[in-house]
């Protein structure tokens, strides 16, 4: 069977007026400059982390954006976009001056733009005067840094000589400090030219990672150097920017590129930048190519580390060739799952861009971005828990690692930090009623793919407390806490708030019906756990808690029609086809099926009210209708606009676990539906109104109730990435990790008649082909393995690395023989 040849697709007719994909989908290629919003790429090798716009905008930062946050990112600003990493060329004839990225430049009348968005690399090309220049920013796998490569090309039939210009504001340190005490910050930073190496440096005296505002100051340095290296010879340099910006300009028309003037001095206070000169002449015909890295080492690790650097990258087919391991990298973590569907985008989401951005979503993006400055909040536990599930087919190891880490934030009574910051370790207790449960979530996603059962006897330290305890130990008290948790009629207490931080005022008495059925999907999984480690006296402990859980559900949320979201502070319920606004909530009646607290009937009741009263083409809105009216005892939501975040928006995080919930319902057709509409190259097909990037996953789309009814916003940082790639892959294409081995219990629109897929587990590879002869959404799986009948549920998995051959016919329940 060649797989690769089955359902390939040539992806460059799928994009908008301002872009499209390339032909074999792995870059997004941007025609045109000025797009609703800058479009943002991300390029980390999970400790150094470059965010670029398509303009060169963004800003960089070494493990925490807050805290060591390396460039300038200028908030709430126009244009939204600015500073970056700005390349200037300067021809010395006549004068005139250009950046190589459209900004900050752009009343420069180019002839040609293109930017070109792709794993773990961004290229920007431009053409002006007779010139065409090819810019490539990456984050190589090694060291802390960033380079640029650029190639220039002379198209005229005339000598030109050039001075380059390279431009970056600069933080060194923290990100919060600078921005809301600026005047302060200016006392401390350093910049020097150190000649030998050709090269700028800096760093700052002062380095603060107190959290709260306080009058008592720290008492350090900042503990790195930030270097900065073109490849040419550095002929002139300017370290603080009003010197080399002059006053009342910018960016666009820098005192310093005008006249040509270079101060050459250290500055010790003021705005640090990195500035540089240099000097290339180009012949008729010629091409020339050059680079900039800048990088970051530890102050006591003396002199070794920058060497180490240079080493590195001494040269054009060294900083070549570390690009090139980007890219097989990349090629390499897309191959573990592989989907060929009769879907066109269906194809280029499943098999590039949301595994790429779950990746990215993990690494870099729930830290910082364009609608989150990574200056609040830290990492939230909750979102950890669930972004891990991308990167764990491919990289379970450091799942593991992620998974300590969180487990760390728990207490000795099963509560946990709502949020923390992995580089200073503080954070913060909120009492949200779900975070603890997302602890045995994560644990029990990492055992499904692994089957790493030593895990749970690994022994993790509460926080900041010198206790430790066996991982299943804290899984088992994370659920105990909820357990005891219960109000008087057994149903979890709200806190201040629950997966919706919105519903953040009902802390009295008010409880969740949705913490309530997360709780009951946790309680059949943990029982399915206690099953696989043969511990079945537990498992049925929990298996008679999800029944009382689910008696109580059943007692008190269901109200005829649907089920409720929760019941506020005085016993009133809210989202209850009583009421008048919302009268229904999304996540209630997709979990209500996801917990296993809904009878048949109910569900097939409940997907029909869902599509009467929250479809919409973009998706389904999270509830409806919105709140109207402020009302003090529910909180943030209510004061939210209506059709917008979560008072009613489309919000794809809440989407997908409908889509999982009509999987799980046998409702394939509804699910696809829902799953293709929401496609990022699909629902931003009116891509003015639409606004963020269309290659990810954006947190949510306005909805009707808003007069920007299908605005997106907050991209990149979203749940909605991993939990779209897991409706897609394990609930629609049904092929899903279990402790024994891997199933495939598709869900598909009944008129499939065939598709294809490949996935790594455990060390084997399966090349699955299935068969749809009935169309059928679910059918039976009837399994063969490299050409020969399998009875078993769960695929086989061998120690060894293997390759299996896997042949599944969906049959009909009666035809099986
Ligand atoms: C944001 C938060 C997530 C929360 C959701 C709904 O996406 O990151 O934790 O569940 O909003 O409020």
């Amino acid at each position: 069977m060649d797989i690769k040849k089955f359902g390939t697709w040539k992806w460059d007719d799928v994009g908008n007026e301002f872009g499209q994909f390339s032909e074999n989908g792995r870059e997004y290629i941007i025609g045109k400059p000025i797009t609703p919003a800058p479009w943002v790429n991300y390029l980390t090798n999970e400790r150094y982390t470059a965010l670029v716009s398509h303009t060169g905008g963004g800003f960089s930062y070494l493990d925490s954006p807050k805290y060591n946050r390396l460039t300038r990112f200028r908030y709430n600003t126009v244009p939204w976009d600015r500073p970056g990493r700005y390349i200037y060329l300067k021809n010395n004839k006549n004068g005139k001056y250009w950046s190589l990225t459209y900004q900050p430049t752009s009343s420069t009348k180019y002839n040609f733009f293109q930017c070109k968005h792709g794993q773990g690399y961004t290229e920007i090309i431009l053409e002006y005067a007779g010139i065409r220049s090819e810019v490539v920013y990456f984050v190589p796998a090694e060291g802390f840094g960033e380079i640029w490569i650029i190639r220039l090309e002379n198209r005229t039939s005339e000598d030109i000589s050039l001075d380059v210009y390279s431009y970056q504001e600069l933080v060194l340190g923290n990100a919060l400090n600078d921005l809301i005490n600026d005047a302060n910050h200016k006392h401390f930073p350093e910049v020097n030219f150190i000649k030998d190496i050709n090269a700028l440096r800096a760093t700052s005296r002062y380095w603060v990672t107190n959290r709260g505002v306080s009058v008592k100051q720290s008492n350090s340095d900042w503990p790195y150097f930030l270097y900065f290296r073109p490849s040419v010879r550095i002929e002139g340099y300017v370290t603080e920017r009003s010197d080399f910006i002059g006053p009342f300009r910018s960016e666009e028309n820098p005192a310093g590129i005008e006249t040509g003037q270079m101060s050459c001095n250290s500055m010790t206070a003021g705005y640090p930048i990195f500035a540089t000169k240099s000097k290339l002449n180009l012949l008729p015909g010629e091409k020339k190519s050059f680079n900039f890295q800048m990088f970051v080492v530890r102050k006591n690790s003396g002199k070794e580390s920058v060497s180490d650097w240079i080493k590195r990258y001494r040269s054009d087919e060294r900083v070549k060739d570390a690009l090139c391991n980007v890219k097989d990298y990349w090629s390499d973590y897309l191959s573990k799952f592989q989907a060929f569907t009769p879907h066109k985008e269906a194809d280029l989401m499943i098999n590039i861009w949301n595994p790429y951005q779950t990746a990215i979503t993990y690494t870099a993006a729930r830290d910082a971005g364009y609608y989150h400055g990574g200056l609040l909040f830290g990492r939230g536990v909750r979102d950890v828990c669930q972004d891990i599930m991308g990167k764990l087919i491919v990289e379970p190891v450091k799942v593991k690692k992620r998974v300590v880490e969180v487990l760390n934030k728990q207490f000795p009574d099963g509560s946990t930090l709502h949020n923390y910051f992995p580089l200073s370790g503080d954070g913060e207790k909120t009492g949200h009623s779900d975070t603890p449960l997302w602890l045995p979530f994560a644990v029990i996603q990492y055992l499904k793919e692994t089957a790493d059962f030593d895990f749970l006897n690994f022994e993790v330290e509460y926080f900041k407390c010198g206790q430790k305890d066996t991982v299943l130990n804290h899984i088992k008290k994370a659920i105990d806490f909820v357990l005891l948790n219960l109000d008087e009629r057994g149903l979890p207490k709200l806190g201040s708030g629950d997966w919706n931080d919105t519903l953040d005022h009902l802390e009295e008495n008010g409880v969740s019906i949705w913490v309530a059925q997360f709780l009951a999907y946790i309680l059949v999984e943990m029982a399915d756990l206690m099953k696989a480690i043969r511990d079945i006296e537990k498992r049925n402990n929990y298996l008679r808690l999800h029944s009382e859980i689910k008696e109580n559900i059943q007692k008190y949320a269901w109200d005829g029609k649907w089920f409720i979201r929760a019941i506020n502070d005085c016993g009133v319920p809210i989202g209850s086809s009583k009421n008048k606004e919302p009268r229904i909530f999304l996540n209630t009646q997709s979990w209500a099926v996801l917990g296993k607290v809904a009878e048949k009937q109910q569900i097939l009741h409940i997907i029909e009210e869902v599509k009467t009263h929250l479809f919409d083409e973009k998706g389904i809105a999270l509830l409806s209708p919105p709140y109207t009216r402020v009302d003090d005892h529910i909180g943030l939501v209510t004061r939210c606009v209506p059709g917008k975040k979560e008072n009613g928006s489309i919000f794809n995080h809440a989407v997908a676990w409908f889509i999982i919930a009509c999987c799980e319902a046998g409702n394939g057709d509804l699910a696809f539906e829902v799953y293709s509409n929401t496609l990022p190259p699909v629902v931003s097909k009116n891509i003015r109104q639409y606004c963020t990037e269309p290659y990810v996953y954006s947190e949510y789309v306005t909805s009707r109730s808003h007069s920007t009814y299908g605005q997106a916003s907050h991209s990149w940082l979203t749940g909605s990435a991993v939990w779209m790639q897991r409706a897609a892959m394990e609930y629609i294409l049904g092929i899903r990790a279990d402790y024994r081995g891997l199933l495939v219990k598709p869900c598909i629109p009944s008129d499939w008649s065939e598709y294809k897929a490949v996935r790594h587990f455990r060390g084997c590879e399966y090349q699955i082909h299935i068969l749809n002869p009935h169309k059928l959404c679910k059918g039976k799986p009837v399994i063969e393995v490299n050409g020969e009948r399998w009875n078993k549920m769960h695929l086989p998995v061998s120690e060894e690395p293997r390759k299996y051959n896997v042949k599944v016919i969906l049959e009909k329940e009666n035809n099986i023989d």
